[in-house]
């Protein structure tokens, strides 16, 4: 793993985007996989500012989102869809028929589960996964727990998840209970990962990820297996971790 040091939110934001564009810029038909939560939110802004200022095209892109809510529809606001379309999707010349999200109302949710594996192969792989990160470690939606081999499947929602991501949501009952993720597996064979951290509230997991040790009780742990990892976190989010650590990896 690759640690580049950020100031704060926007700046984390700010290089994030720059490699996203860089990749984009390099191959233009290149597949993205997507996250979604609070991390993003400035990555995404700063590449529509990129896009209508210097005009960098994703017509040839293709884009995979890690999860989605079961339960929850495209149109609902707090689907990952809707997320999706309403910070970045809408504001960017990418044809819509080009961005894949799990279907979180599939009737069949193992056979979805199965498409969507199906359909990562078909587009070639993703070549730059961009992940936030858990406070209990979790990628993507795998929990504490799941196994390193996992593909895409299905997850019961950890309650601290649930109440991390309420803040999302009127009341805390409206969080669903179960969401589609891709699997650690699926995650790992992404040719190229990115992934973001920002503030207080991720220091400790930020700490324990540079630890180095490899546990699947910190899902996040399995990057340190995997041979280009950028992690891009701000002074807050690296605030327990110590000037020496600091130093080996950036
Ligand atoms: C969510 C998402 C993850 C995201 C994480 C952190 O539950 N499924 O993909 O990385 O939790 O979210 P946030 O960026 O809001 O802290």
């Amino acid at each position: 793993m690759k640690l580049i040091e950020a100031k704060d939110y926007q700046d984390m934001s700010r290089k994030a985007a720059d490699i996203i564009i860089d990749q984009v810029k390099k191959k233009p038909n290149s597949v993205l996989g997507l996250a979604t939560g609070g991390t993003m939110i400035g990555t995404y802004a700063a590449l529509v500012d990129d896009y209508k200022q210097n005009g960098t095209s994703y017509q040839q892109v293709k884009t995979v989102n890690l999860d989605e809510y079961i339960g929850l529809a495209p149109e609902h606001p707090n689907s990952y869809h809707y997320y999706m379309s309403d910070h970045l999707f809408n504001h960017i010349d990418i044809p819509k028929s080009q961005t894949y999200l799990p279907n979180g109302l599939a009737k069949d949710i193992e056979a979805e589960c199965q498409r969507y594996e199906n359909l990562l192969e078909q587009i070639g792989g993703i070549d730059l996964q961009l992940l936030g990160i858990g406070q209990n470690g979790h990628i993507g939606f795998n929990e504490p727990g799941t196994s390193f081999e996992s593909t895409t499947h299905v997850v019961e929602l950890a309650l601290s998840t649930r109440q991390a991501n309420s803040r999302f949501f009127n009341r805390f009952e409206e969080v669903p209970t179960h969401a589609i993720t891709m699997g650690i597996a699926t995650i790992m064979k992404s040719k190229k990962i990115l992934l973001l951290a920002s503030g207080k509230k991720k220091a400790h997991i930020i700490s324990q990820l540079f630890a180095g040790k490899v546990t699947t009780e910190i899902p996040a742990s399995i990057l340190n297996t995997h041979p280009n990892v950028i992690v891009i976190a701000d002074q807050e989010a690296l605030s327990l971790l110590s000037p020496e650590k600091r130093k080996v990896y950036t």
